[in-house]
Parts: structure tokens; sequence; C-alpha cells
């Protein structure tokens, strides 16, 4: 039947006897048979298995590797891709060598009215639907998995460990990874998986820096992810703080302080841009230029103000010879550059831990004892695992033996907060220590060069004289 083909482009040689095969019909014959092409058919078999027995262990939820999910999302499905890449290969490979024995020089022609070559078309192409889908399902799958927290957390993990910790406890802690280090849109979706490729790399270099340097000079401006969800027209106005803290001379009577921070934002009754968020309105714009990569020295501070009057501060701080420096104008970062990796303070951990007592202040000295176990440099975590609840003792017993074996039970529950404080906030394999990422947000640490007074210092002055101020009541006062 083939050779009475009435189909132009086949040209049957007349001199062959009937039912010889075409050429296609000794494809089709020998596709599988060369081990290249079995071993190409082998390879996209065993991964589409174990891909969909991988997707359904994590569907289930059955497992929680991320080592597992990071195979079945994207060693397998490469895995699938390259056998579905030998087989034709393979195919062609043994045409050309049936080539060189002289069989079959003909064109390849696929003869719809052959049962073969139908049923042939046929499987092909519902062969070819069924690996798209399975890709398409496992690359939906694979995408949803690498941009999920779970994934940007876990898979270096100690690396991302610290970062993971302390944005498992703050607001934002349902709020995915990449909603504020990707952002929407392709451009950044690309540039952050080649970083990502990058950063990979530096891991498995083990060239990376500990700590991570902040601030993140490649984050994405904060217009672009913190925008999506909070916009600073809103009208915030003031809200109160409230900030409570011990001594080591009165363990007991809290110290509280409250203030009315004006956040501010578009006033709706006056229609002005007010208090702190007045930074960030669309018709300011403030820019500084500083002279250090961590942000904390600012020679130079520009500011276009919406009544269309531009000025320039500057204090006695010199760019050193030849360097041009970098101008940033101000986003949300300048001042919310923790907000969801919020590491703690010592003090600040001590001093909760003794109001909601779960150190008993009723033991003479524990808070001075419980700030020096808690800022021992231990080399290790283990380490401070191993020693942090002894050495609290052993501090205790040096000031009195027998309140020590009095308040025994109460140091080993202080003992174990202090060391739950101390795993939440320190990593020595990665550089980080107690401070090592500071907050911009208020004046606590204006000494080391971080928050508000890094410009309202009273230093920065222009032309006229005049200064950013630092008058306290621009940003805070008693609430009423
Ligand atoms: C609410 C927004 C937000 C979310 C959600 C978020 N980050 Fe961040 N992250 C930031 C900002 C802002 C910085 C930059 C801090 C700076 O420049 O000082 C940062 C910095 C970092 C750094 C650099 C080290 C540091 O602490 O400054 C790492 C690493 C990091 N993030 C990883 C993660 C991982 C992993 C997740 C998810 C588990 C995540 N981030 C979720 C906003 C976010
Ligand atoms: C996907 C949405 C989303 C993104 C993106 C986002 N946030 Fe938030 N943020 C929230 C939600 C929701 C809350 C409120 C949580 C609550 O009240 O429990 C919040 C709360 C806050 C708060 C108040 C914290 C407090 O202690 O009350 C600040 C400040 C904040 N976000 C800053 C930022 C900054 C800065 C960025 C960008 C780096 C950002 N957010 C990105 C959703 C987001
Ligand atoms: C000049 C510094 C500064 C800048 C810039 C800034 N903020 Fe704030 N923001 C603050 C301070 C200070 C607070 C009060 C913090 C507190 O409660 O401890 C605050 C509070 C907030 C809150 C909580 C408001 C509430 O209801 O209590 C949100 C949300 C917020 N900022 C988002 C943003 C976003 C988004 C941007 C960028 C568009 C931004 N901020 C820019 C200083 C700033
Ligand atoms: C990069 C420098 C810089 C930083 C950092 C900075 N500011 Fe400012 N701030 C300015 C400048 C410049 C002005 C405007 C001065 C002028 O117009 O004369 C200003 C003005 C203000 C005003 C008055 C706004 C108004 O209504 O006119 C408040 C309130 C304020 N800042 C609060 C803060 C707080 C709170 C922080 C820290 C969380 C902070 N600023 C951090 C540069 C800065
Ligand atoms: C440029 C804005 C700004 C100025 C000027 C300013 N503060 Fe503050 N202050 C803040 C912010 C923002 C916070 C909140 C910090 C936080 O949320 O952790 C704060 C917090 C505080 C706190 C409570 C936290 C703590 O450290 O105990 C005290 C006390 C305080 N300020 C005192 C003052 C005094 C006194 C002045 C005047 C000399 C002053 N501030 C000037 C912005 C300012």
């Amino acid at each position: 039947m083939t050779d009475q083909n009435k189909d132009s482009n086949h040209e049957v040689d007349p001199n062959k006897p009937h039912k010889e095969k075409t050429a296609m019909d000794r494809l089709l014959a020998g596709l599988w048979r060369s081990p290249l092409g079995i071993f190409g058919v082998a390879l996209t078999t065993i991964s589409i298995t174990l891909m969909m027995v991988g997707s359904i262990i994590e569907m289930l939820g059955l497992i929680e590797n991320p080592y597992a999910s990071l195979l079945t999302f994207t060693v397998l499905p490469a895995g699938m891709l390259i056998g579905l890449l030998i087989i034709p290969l393979a195919a062609y490979i043994r045409r050309w060598q049936w080539h060189k024995h002289g069989i079959d020089r003909e064109n390849l022609t696929l003869n719809l009215s052959s049962k073969k070559h139908r049923m042939f078309l046929v499987g092909f192409i519902a062969l070819s639907m069924v690996n798209l889908a399975i890709l398409a399902f496992i690359s939906y799958e694979g995408y949803h998995f690498t941009d999920s927290p779970y994934f940007c957390g876990t898979v270096c993990h100690s690396v991302m460990e610290p970062e993971y910790v302390a944005y498992q406890r703050s607001v934002h802690s349902r709020i995915a990874c990449v909603e504020c280090h990707i952002g929407p849109g392709a451009e950044w979706y690309v540039r952050a998986k080649f970083s990502g490729l990058r950063q990979v790399a530096a891991v498995l270099q083990d060239t990376y820096s500990r700590p991570i340097p902040a601030p993140v000079h490649e984050l994405r401006p904060a217009r672009d992810t913190c925008e999506q969800c909070h916009w600073p027209e809103k009208f915030v106005g003031k809200r109160v703080k409230k900030f409570v803290s011990f001594s080591n001379s009165d363990q007991v009577n809290p110290e509280v302080t409250e203030i009315a921070l004006h956040i501010g934002g578009h006033n709706p009754e006056t229609s002005a841009f007010e208090g702190i968020h007045w930074h960030v309105s669309d018709q300011v714009e403030v820019s500084y230029l500083a002279l250090d990569d961590k942000r904390t020295q600012i020679a130079k501070v520009r500011v276009k103000r919406p009544d269309g009057t531009s000025d320039e501060f500057s204090n006695d701080l010199e760019l050193p010879e030849g360097e041009e420096g970098h101008w940033r104008v101000m986003d949300c970062i300048d001042c919310h550059n923790r907000p969801t990796h919020i590491y703690h303070m010592p003090e600040e951990r001590v001093d909760f831990g003794l109001l909601s007592k779960q150190i008993n202040p009723d033991i003479p000295g524990i808070r001075e004892d419980s700030l020096e176990v808690i800022t021992t440099e231990y080399e290790t975590r283990e380490q401070a695992a191993d020693s942090m609840i002894n050495d609290l003792i052993l501090l205790q017993k040096k000031r009195d033996p027998e309140q020590a074996e009095k308040y025994k039970n109460d140091i080993i529950k202080a003992g174990t907060y202090l060391l739950e404080s101390y795993e939440g906030n320190v990593w020595p394999s990665m550089g980080i220590q107690w401070g090592t990422y500071k907050s911009h947000l208020g004046h606590q640490w204006a000494d080391d060069g971080f928050g508000c007074w890094r410009c309202h210092d009273d230093e920065h002055s222009n032309s006229a004289g005049e200064t950013i101020s630092q008058d306290c009541s621009i940003c805070h006062d008693e609430p009423e």
C-alpha cells in the first residue's frame, strides 16, 4: 500500500519490490534499538516516575526535606528533558549509520494511510502532551517551591538560619521572602534567580561573607516592594510607644518611658504631609551621600521640599581624595532597615525576662549575672548550650551559695530562658553576635552611627547655618 502512495514528496524507488519498508518504517522499528536511545528512554522514564513520586510526597507533606524537593523540582526535570532530547538524537545517529550502509537514502515520510504511521503520530502527539503537562505541572510547583520562605530559609541552612529565625518572629513572618527581596515583575525575578545562582556558588565554594553584609546594596527599591502593601500617604498620625527597662540596682520596679511618635503621613484635614513619614511623601525627596558602605557616616544631605525649595546640608566630614561617593535617595529601608530580620539586644531580652517573670526578679544580682552569661562570647552555639545554664549557677554560687541553693530551680529556669534568647540572636559561625545588625529606627545606637541622628544631629548645616533639627518634639512628645 505504501508504494502506491500518491504523495508527490514520496519518491519511491520503482525497482523496489512490494511491501518494502520505507525509511520511516525502519526508523519506527529501530528507534529504541541503540544503546543511546534506550538510555534516553530509561532516563526519561525514571526521571518522570521519581518526579511524580516526589511531587506526591511533597503535596501530602510526608517528608519535609528541602534537598528532596530541590531534586524533584530541578535535577529530575532536567533529567527528563535531557532524556527526551537524547531519543531523537539516538534515532538520528541510527539513521545516519544506516545511510553509511546504503540503506534507505530517501527522505523520511510520514504516510497517513499507513496504520503504523498513524499510530506513531497519535502516540507521539499524545506522549508529547503528557510530557508537556508534566513539565508544566513541575515548573509551576518548582516555581512556587523556589519562591517559598521555606526554600529560601532552609536550603542553605547554616547561611540563612539567622535571617529565617529572626523573620519568623516578626510581623512579616507570613509574608514570603520574595515579596521584599524580589517583588513583582519578570526583570527582578530573573535577576534574583541569577544572583541566587551566584550565591549558591559562593556557598559551595565557601566564599561568602560572614556576617552577610548589611545594608544589602542590591536590594530592590522599597517603592516596588514595601509599597505593594504599605503606602506613605496613609495617615497614621501619632502612635504611643512604651519602653520598659530595669537596672541592676532595681530589678523589681521597671522604668517606663512612654512617647507619642509623630509618624504622620498625609493628613486628610490639612492635606499636608506631616511627621516622620514626610521623608517619603511623593512631593519630597531626601537624598544623602554616605562615606561608608554601612551608610552610617553621612556627609551631605539634599532635600527637595513640597514648596519647590531645595537645600543641601553638610557637616565637616569630607570624602577621601579621589572618591566620588554614592548618592542615595532615602526610602523606607533607610529607617526600617530591620522590618523583619529583627535581632534583639541582650538588655532587651534580660529585661523582658524580668518583666515576664521568666527570670525571677527576687534573686539578688540576677540581672547583672544574666547579662554576663548571655553576652559571653561562646565559640559555638553548642558550647553555649552546654555551658550557659551552668555558668549562671556558678556566678550565683559565687555571690551566695545559700541563695543559689534556695533559688536553684528559678536559676535553671532563668538560664534556660537566656539560652533560648541567645539561640535566637547569636550565630558565631555566621559572624553574628549581639548587635551585629542594628536598627535605624530611633537613636538608641546613635553613637555607632545608626538611627535618625545620623542626619538629625544639629551638625549638618546649610549655607544659612540652619541645621537638620534634633529638637525632640519634631519626632515625639509626651502622650496626652
Ligand atoms: C518585609 C520584608 C522582608 C521579608 C519578608 C524578608 N526580608 Fe530579608 N531583608 C529585608 C530588608 C529590608 C533587608 C535589608 C536590610 C538592610 O539593608 O539593612 C533584608 C536583608 C536580608 C539579608 C541580609 C542580611 C541582613 O539581615 O541584613 C538576608 C540574607 C535576607 N534578608 C534573607 C531573607 C530570607 C531568607 C527571607 C525569608 C525567610 C527574607 N529575607 C524575608 C526585608 C525582608
Ligand atoms: C505582602 C505585603 C507586605 C509587604 C511587601 C511589606 N509589608 Fe510591612 N506589613 C504587612 C502587614 C500585613 C503588616 C501588619 C502586621 C500586623 O499588624 O500584624 C505589616 C506591618 C509593618 C510594619 C509595622 C510593624 C509593627 O511593629 O507594627 C512596618 C514598620 C512595616 N510593615 C514595614 C514594611 C517595610 C519597610 C516593608 C518593605 C521592606 C514592608 N513592610 C513590606 C505587609 C507587608
Ligand atoms: C524617616 C524614617 C522613616 C521612613 C523613611 C519611613 N518610615 Fe515608616 N516609620 C518610621 C517610624 C519611626 C515609625 C514608628 C516606629 C515604631 O512604631 O517603632 C514608622 C512606622 C511605620 C509603620 C507602622 C505604622 C503604624 O500603623 O503603626 C509602617 C507600616 C511604616 N512605617 C511603613 C513605612 C513605609 C512603607 C515606608 C516607605 C514608603 C516608610 N515607613 C518610611 C520611620 C520611617
Ligand atoms: C538621611 C538623612 C535623614 C535621616 C536618616 C532622617 N532624617 Fe528626618 N529629615 C531629614 C531632612 C533633610 C529633613 C528636612 C529638614 C528641612 O526641611 O529643613 C528632615 C525632617 C524631618 C522631620 C520634620 C518633617 C516636617 O514635617 O517638616 C521629622 C519629624 C523627621 N525628619 C524625623 C526623622 C526620624 C524619626 C528619623 C529616623 C527614624 C529621621 N528623620 C531620619 C533628613 C533625615
Ligand atoms: C529625628 C527624630 C527624633 C528626635 C529629634 C528625637 N527622637 Fe527620641 N526617638 C525617635 C524615635 C523614632 C524613637 C523610637 C525608637 C523605637 O521605636 O525603638 C525614639 C525613642 C526615644 C526614646 C525611647 C527609647 C529609648 O532609647 O529609651 C527616648 C527616651 C527618646 N527618644 C528621647 C529623646 C530625646 C530626649 C530627644 C531630644 C534630645 C529625642 N528623643 C529626639 C526619634 C527622635
